[in-house]
């Protein structure tokens, strides 16, 4: 028996496709090595759930690693500050590094910890929850940000580094508003947002002086969520994750099991690949369940029969994945979801979704509106709508029970 190779909701044991979103996060970090300025303003990687982001930053962030950059992770929790955190994390990365090896170094960087603990303890003091008319940020935290990134990424390009990448997933959490009805954010966390957009912003400005990068993850919303805290949050540069490719599909599919000495049939790939719907996490899930039910050997291969054996399992799978975001909606939502799932088309004018509830546009916005910030579904183009993960709409037309609608009698 050979270990099952696949990995859903964890990293890919192979990471595949994604060369255009590469490149361009590579050719931003190129600058910091061959120049040292700044990768520009802050640049994040936008998509819903299990698309792929996090695996996408992995990867960048060790090919930095490779190329001589000190490299931090924050992981941004719901409604909860995080920059203490984030600082946290630079130091923690420039401690363990050889680029900060020198004795003159050491110290500085001994010396910055204690500056900006003193520094954090009046960033926590001013952005405490609940102060009343609290300054949305304020220029001492973000000249202390600024001198601690700026320090830090000066330290690691002196000890011969590249530089220093600073990297948050989950950048919308800290973000997201109380609830559906209430847009109210965190104030401490939104605080904390402003002041590393402000410290970035300032710093892209003088983009000669810092050898530093500023990467961010989120779910579609992550850029409207910053602008509210900066208005200027607006140049933050998105790269939307798509959806896999068929070629990456297949590649996601058969790589891991390849070095395994264990291949796929080419029916089986390309069943597999039109259940997985090009949504990564989706086909590292139909991997598993296939492999399982092949329990192949090496030199072995997963044929259809045994794709289709798995057929439940992978049913199951995908439905608990499917469940957990289900149960994020509102009941306003889950009505909203149906009739989408009911036109059975990849986009539906929002007109139609109206229409079939009975309501105008405008009571619709705000389902409208929290769906596209949960990732669940997304506005193409203006007055249309679409799943963001198209299986989604099959298992919400199950919840709903509802029969595949005649849509000639629609119009
Ligand atoms: N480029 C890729 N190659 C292989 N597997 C991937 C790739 N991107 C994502 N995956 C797989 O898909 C799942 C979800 O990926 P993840 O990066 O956690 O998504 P997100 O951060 O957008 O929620 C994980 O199981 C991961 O292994
Ligand atoms: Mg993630």
């Amino acid at each position: 028996m050979v270990t099952n190779p696949y990995s859903p909701g964890d990293r890919p044991r192979v990471f595949v496709g994604r060369q255009a979103e590469r490149n361009k996060l590579r050719e931003r970090l190129a600058r910091v090595i061959a120049y040292g300025e700044m990768m520009g303003p802050l640049t994040v990687v936008t998509g819903p759930r299990g698309v792929g982001k996090t695996s996408l930053l992995r990867d960048v962030a060790d090919q930095a690693a490779r190329d001589g950059f000190v490299v931090s992770w924050t992981v941004g929790l719901k409604r909860k500050p995080f920059l203490d955190e984030l600082l946290g994390q630079v130091a923690r990365a420039l401690a363990r590094t050889e680029a900060v090896s020198a004795p003159a170094a050491r110290r500085r960087l001994a010396e910055l910890g204690v500056q900006f603990n003193v520094g954090l303890v009046k960033v926590d003091a001013k952005v405490a929850p609940g102060t009343p008319d609290r300054e949305p940020f304020d220029h001492g935290s973000v000249g202390q940000v600024e001198e601690f990134l700026g320090e830090a990424a000066a330290l690691v390009r002196s000890g011969g580094g590249a530089g220093l990448l600073v990297v948050v997933d989950e950048l919308h959490a800290p973000l997201e508003p109380a609830s559906d009805r209430d847009p109210g954010q965190d104030q401490a966390a939104a605080a904390d947002a402003a002041v590393l957009l402000n410290a970035v912003q300032d710093m892209a400005a003088e983009k000669e002086r810092f050898p530093l990068g500023v990467l961010g993850a989120g779910l579609p919303q992550t850029k409207a969520l910053l602008t509210r805290t900066a208005t200027f949050a607006e140049r933050t540069r998105e790269i939307v994750l798509p959806k896999l490719d068929g070629p990456a599909s297949r590649a996601l599919l058969a790589e891991p099991a390849k070095l395994l000495g264990v291949s796929w049939s080419d029916e089986a790939l390309d069943w597999a690949i039109q259940q997985g719907d090009g949504y990564p996490q989706s086909l590292q899930i139909i991997g598993e369940a296939a492999w399982d039910a092949a329990d192949p050997a090496e030199g072995g291969e997963i044929t259809l029969a045994h794709a289709k054996a798995a057929e439940q399992a992978i049913r199951l799978e995908l439905e608990s994945m499917f469940q957990a975001r289900w149960q994020a909606a509102t009941d306003a939502e889950k009505r909203f979801l149906g009739a989408m799932a009911s036109r059975q088309t990849d986009t539906i004018p929002r007109a139609a979704v109206a229409r079939a509830l009975g309501l105008d546009t405008a009571s619709l916005s705000m389902a409208r509106r929290s769906l596209i910030a949960k990732g669940m579904i997304e506005a193409p183009a203006h007055g249309e709508l679409r799943f963001t993960i198209p299986s989604f709409s099959r298992f919400v037309l199950a919840q709903h029970d509802m029969a595949p609608r005649d849509r000639s009698k629609d119009e």
